[in-house]
């Protein structure tokens, strides 16, 4: 099968895309013919080398960890998915493999897809998806009228935490540059705050829960706007930088320690819940996104589409930080 690949963690240009084996079909696996995959900031963290400490992969590699598709082989034991229906998935860390044309992945990630949108969408969503529903509804356990802060709103996450935050209820505040500001009203912001004229830790508090999607400082910031009580989800910790400065297995460990002291000075301080966000990769909850996709309460939002032959390019793209939703990977022609 065609396959993007990595021989070696560095910059984009260690993408060589060629001829790879297909994956084996496990007894709870579904084998899924690709159509699109995205990219997400995590996938370059990891083709950097950022993440190493925390996952190792054995090398030659095939990333990507967002699938639209179809189901061309199931494994003995499957039972929810049958060859030709049309599913969508985010696989595991230690399962990715999506810039390809084939991937194998246990029936437990996968959801049908939403009837009303195209595998390019569709393959906008699984990751970004399942990480808003873990920090709003599973760690944010968002109310009715509660006021939640999501950072960066025209990003990946953000565009579909603000539709689904507004589903549940709630006030949604965002940030974004000026030029973001018609595209995160139009998702249903309520208030948007420009983080190039105003410091939101400023204008901001009594918040109910905030989304933290930048890291460092903003963390620090975003509890000071939190009531009592409040919750804080933590999208980003700052592993690539401090493997960058101290090496894999130090970097792991300070990272670890960074995001202890943090927990525990906001619970112990600030009297608030700050949790470290990682996606369940749920099929439950995918067909949970699925419905609201349906009923036509979540919309995709993909900025720009790359064939896979371009997914160095692609991921320049992503590590500019200025992408507007999501970026797909087309494999098969829409
Ligand atoms: N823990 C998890 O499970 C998990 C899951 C998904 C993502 N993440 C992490 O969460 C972060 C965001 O992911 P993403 O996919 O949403 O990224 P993304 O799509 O690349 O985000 C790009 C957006 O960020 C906005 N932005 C950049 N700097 C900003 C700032 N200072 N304030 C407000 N907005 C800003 C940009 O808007 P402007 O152009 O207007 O600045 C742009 O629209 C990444 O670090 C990612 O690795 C973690």
């Amino acid at each position: 099968m065609k396959a993007a690949i990595i021989r070696s963690y560095g910059a984009p240009n260690v993408f060589q895309v060629e001829e790879f084996s297909r994956p084996s079909v496990g007894p709870r696996d579904v084998l899924i013919e690709v159509h699109a995959s995205s990219v997400n900031p995590v996938d370059w963290k990891i083709r950097s080398g950022g993440q190493r400490g925390a996952i190792r992969y054995k090398l030659p590699w095939v990333l990507g960890m967002d699938v639209s598709g179809v189901v061309a082989e199931v494994g003995s034991s499957v039972t929810k998915f049958k060859p030709g229906d049309e599913v969508y998935s985010s696989p595991t860390h230690r399962r990715s493999g999506t810039y390809a044309e084939w991937v194998a992945i246990d029936e437990d990630a996968v959801a049908l897809k939403p009837k009303n949108i195209s595998h390019y969408e569709a393959a906008s969503i699984p990751l970004v998806g399942l990480t808003a529903w873990e920090s709003l509804v599973v760690k944010g356990n968002l109310q009715p009228g509660q006021k939640v802060l999501i950072q960066a709103g025209s990003g990946g996450v953000g565009s579909i935490a603000i539709q689904l935050a507004k589903h549940l209820g709630a006030y949604v505040i965002t940030t974004c540059s000026g030029r973001n500001i018609e595209l995160v009203k139009s998702l249903g912001a309520d208030q948007v705050i420009d983080y190039t004229q105003e410091n939101f830790d400023e204008v901001l508090s009594d918040i109910d829960l905030a989304v933290d999607a930048l890291g460092g400082e903003s963390m620090f910031k975003a509890r000071k706007v939190l009531k009592r009580g409040g919750r804080l989800a933590m999208l980003r910790a700052a592993l690539p930088e401090n493997t960058k400065r101290f090496g894999p297995n130090l970097g792991l460990l300070i990272t670890g320690w960074q995001l202890v002291t943090f927990i525990l000075s906001s619970r112990l301080l600030y009297g608030i819940k700050a949790s470290s966000i990682l996606r369940q990769c749920s099929g439950e909850f995918l067909n949970q996104l699925t419905n609201l996709i349906e009923a036509g309460q979540i919309k995709p939002l993909v900025d720009k589409v790359f064939p896979l032959d371009e997914i160095a390019e692609a991921h320049k793209y992503s590590e500019t930080g200025r992408a507007r939703g999501k970026i797909v990977i087309a494999v098969k022609p829409e």
